[in-house]
Protein backbone atom coordinates (compact mmCIF):
# COMPACT_ATOMS: atom_id res chain seq x y z
CA UNK A 1 0.00 0.00 0.00
CA UNK A 2 1.65 3.39 -0.96
CA UNK A 3 0.95 6.61 1.44
CA UNK A 4 0.91 10.40 -0.20
CA UNK A 5 2.80 12.58 1.75
CA UNK A 6 -1.08 14.22 2.96
CA UNK A 7 -2.30 10.55 4.52
CA UNK A 8 1.56 10.40 6.48
CA UNK A 9 1.19 14.23 7.81
CA UNK A 10 -2.39 13.42 8.95
CA UNK A 11 -1.76 10.73 10.43
CA UNK A 12 0.83 11.65 12.33
CA UNK A 13 -0.86 14.93 13.09
CA UNK A 14 -3.23 12.44 15.07
CA UNK A 15 -0.87 10.54 16.71
CA UNK A 16 0.86 13.85 18.24
CA UNK A 17 -2.30 15.17 19.19
CA UNK A 18 -3.07 11.48 20.73
CA UNK A 19 0.48 11.16 22.35
CA UNK A 20 0.00 15.09 23.82
CA UNK A 21 -3.31 14.28 25.00
CA UNK A 22 -2.57 11.13 27.18
CA UNK A 23 1.03 12.69 28.24
CA UNK A 24 -1.52 15.90 29.91
CA UNK A 25 -3.64 13.41 31.32
CA UNK A 26 -1.35 11.48 32.84
CA UNK A 27 0.69 13.70 34.06
CA UNK A 28 -1.10 17.57 33.70
CA UNK A 29 -1.37 17.69 37.69
CA UNK A 30 2.44 17.34 37.94
CA UNK A 31 3.14 19.72 34.97
CA UNK A 32 1.05 22.60 35.27
CA UNK A 33 0.36 23.23 38.26
CA UNK A 34 -3.00 25.50 38.96
CA UNK A 35 -3.51 28.39 41.47
CA UNK A 36 -5.95 28.76 43.81
CA UNK A 37 -8.02 31.79 44.22
CA UNK A 38 -9.42 31.13 47.44
CA UNK A 39 -8.58 34.10 50.63
CA UNK A 40 -6.10 33.20 53.00
CA UNK A 41 -7.21 33.23 56.32
CA UNK A 42 -5.32 36.25 58.41
CA UNK A 43 -2.44 34.34 60.36
CA UNK A 44 -3.48 36.74 63.58
CA UNK A 45 -6.84 35.36 63.07
CA UNK A 46 -6.42 31.75 64.43
CA UNK A 47 -4.26 29.81 66.75
CA UNK A 48 -3.38 25.96 67.67
CA UNK A 49 -3.40 25.14 71.04
CA UNK A 50 -2.80 21.08 70.82
CA UNK A 51 -4.88 19.80 68.38
CA UNK A 52 -7.78 22.21 68.65
CA UNK A 53 -7.54 25.31 65.88
CA UNK A 54 -9.38 27.96 66.70
CA UNK A 55 -10.29 31.17 64.64
CA UNK A 56 -11.52 34.54 65.46
CA UNK A 57 -14.28 35.30 63.09
CA UNK A 58 -14.13 38.99 63.60
CA UNK A 59 -11.15 38.94 62.14
CA UNK A 60 -11.38 36.64 59.25
CA UNK A 61 -13.41 38.74 56.94
CA UNK A 62 -13.22 35.83 54.02
CA UNK A 63 -15.23 33.45 56.28
CA UNK A 64 -18.33 36.37 57.31
CA UNK A 65 -20.64 35.62 55.06
CA UNK A 66 -22.63 32.89 52.83
CA UNK A 67 -20.54 31.57 50.42
CA UNK A 68 -17.30 32.89 51.48
CA UNK A 69 -13.91 30.73 51.87
CA UNK A 70 -10.78 30.69 53.48
CA UNK A 71 -7.66 28.73 53.82
CA UNK A 72 -4.66 28.77 56.03
CA UNK A 73 -1.64 26.42 56.87
CA UNK A 74 -0.57 25.64 60.69
CA UNK A 75 3.41 25.55 60.84
CA UNK A 76 3.37 22.47 62.79
CA UNK A 77 5.55 19.07 61.70
CA UNK A 78 2.63 18.23 60.03
CA UNK A 79 2.01 21.09 58.16
CA UNK A 80 -1.43 20.88 57.76
CA UNK A 81 -3.14 23.02 54.85
CA UNK A 82 -7.09 23.66 55.92
CA UNK A 83 -9.72 25.09 53.50
CA UNK A 84 -12.94 26.65 55.38
CA UNK A 85 -15.80 26.90 54.16
CA UNK A 86 -19.17 29.33 54.85
CA UNK A 87 -22.23 27.16 52.94
CA UNK A 88 -24.59 28.53 54.76
CA UNK A 89 -25.75 31.09 57.21
CA UNK A 90 -24.26 30.21 60.19
CA UNK A 91 -22.53 26.77 58.90
CA UNK A 92 -18.89 26.01 58.23
CA UNK A 93 -17.24 22.99 56.92
CA UNK A 94 -13.52 22.52 56.97
CA UNK A 95 -11.19 20.19 54.37
CA UNK A 96 -7.56 19.55 54.46
CA UNK A 97 -6.58 21.44 51.35
CA UNK A 98 -5.13 18.78 49.83
CA UNK A 99 -6.55 17.40 45.98
CA UNK A 100 -6.12 13.46 46.66
CA UNK A 101 -5.50 13.17 43.17
CA UNK A 102 -1.72 14.99 43.25
CA UNK A 103 -2.21 17.07 46.70
CA UNK A 104 -2.82 20.24 44.64
CA UNK A 105 -5.17 23.25 46.59
CA UNK A 106 -8.19 23.47 46.21
CA UNK A 107 -11.32 26.16 45.89
CA UNK A 108 -14.64 26.41 47.04
CA UNK A 109 -17.54 26.88 44.05
CA UNK A 110 -20.53 28.50 46.08
CA UNK A 111 -23.01 28.45 43.25
CA UNK A 112 -22.55 24.21 42.62
CA UNK A 113 -21.67 23.94 46.24
CA UNK A 114 -18.73 22.13 45.43
CA UNK A 115 -14.90 21.71 45.97
CA UNK A 116 -12.94 21.67 43.00
CA UNK A 117 -8.85 21.56 42.64
CA UNK A 118 -7.01 24.49 41.41
CA UNK A 119 -4.86 22.41 39.07
CA UNK A 120 -4.95 20.73 35.30
CA UNK A 121 -7.09 17.64 36.68
CA UNK A 122 -9.55 19.75 38.19
CA UNK A 123 -11.57 16.87 40.49
CA UNK A 124 -13.99 18.41 42.09
CA UNK A 125 -15.39 17.15 45.28
CA UNK A 126 -18.83 16.92 47.63
CA UNK A 127 -18.91 19.41 49.95
CA UNK A 128 -21.60 17.47 52.05
CA UNK A 129 -19.15 14.58 52.69
CA UNK A 130 -15.58 15.25 50.58
CA UNK A 131 -16.71 12.54 48.29
CA UNK A 132 -15.27 12.58 45.00
CA UNK A 133 -17.62 13.73 41.58
CA UNK A 134 -15.57 13.88 39.50
CA UNK A 135 -11.69 12.32 38.69
CA UNK A 136 -9.20 11.46 38.37
CA UNK A 137 -9.00 12.18 41.70
CA UNK A 138 -10.63 8.68 43.57
CA UNK A 139 -10.11 9.17 47.08
CA UNK A 140 -12.35 11.47 49.05
CA UNK A 141 -11.27 14.75 51.36
CA UNK A 142 -10.74 14.41 54.97
CA UNK A 143 -12.59 16.35 56.74
CA UNK A 144 -12.28 18.07 60.35
CA UNK A 145 -14.74 18.46 62.68
CA UNK A 146 -15.78 22.17 63.38
CA UNK A 147 -18.20 24.24 65.23
CA UNK A 148 -19.02 27.33 66.11
CA UNK A 149 -18.37 28.70 69.62
CA UNK A 150 -19.54 32.27 69.99
CA UNK A 151 -17.69 34.51 67.60
CA UNK A 152 -14.77 31.88 66.72
CA UNK A 153 -14.92 29.15 65.12
CA UNK A 154 -12.82 25.40 67.07
CA UNK A 155 -11.18 22.90 64.78
CA UNK A 156 -10.32 19.58 65.74
CA UNK A 157 -6.63 18.87 63.56
CA UNK A 158 -5.86 15.30 64.14
S1 LIG B 1 -3.99 17.29 41.72
FE1 LIG B 1 -4.75 16.39 39.91
S2 LIG B 1 -6.84 16.82 39.90
FE2 LIG B 1 -6.09 17.66 41.72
Amino acid sequence: MQTNRRDFLKTMGVATVCACTGLATLNGCKMIRGVSSTAAIPVDSYHLTGNELTIDLSKADCLKHPGGAGKLSLDNEDEVKVIIVHHEPGKYKAFSDHCTHGGRELNYKHEDKILQCSSFGKSTFKLTNGHVIKGPAEGPLSIYPIQVVNTSLKLTIA
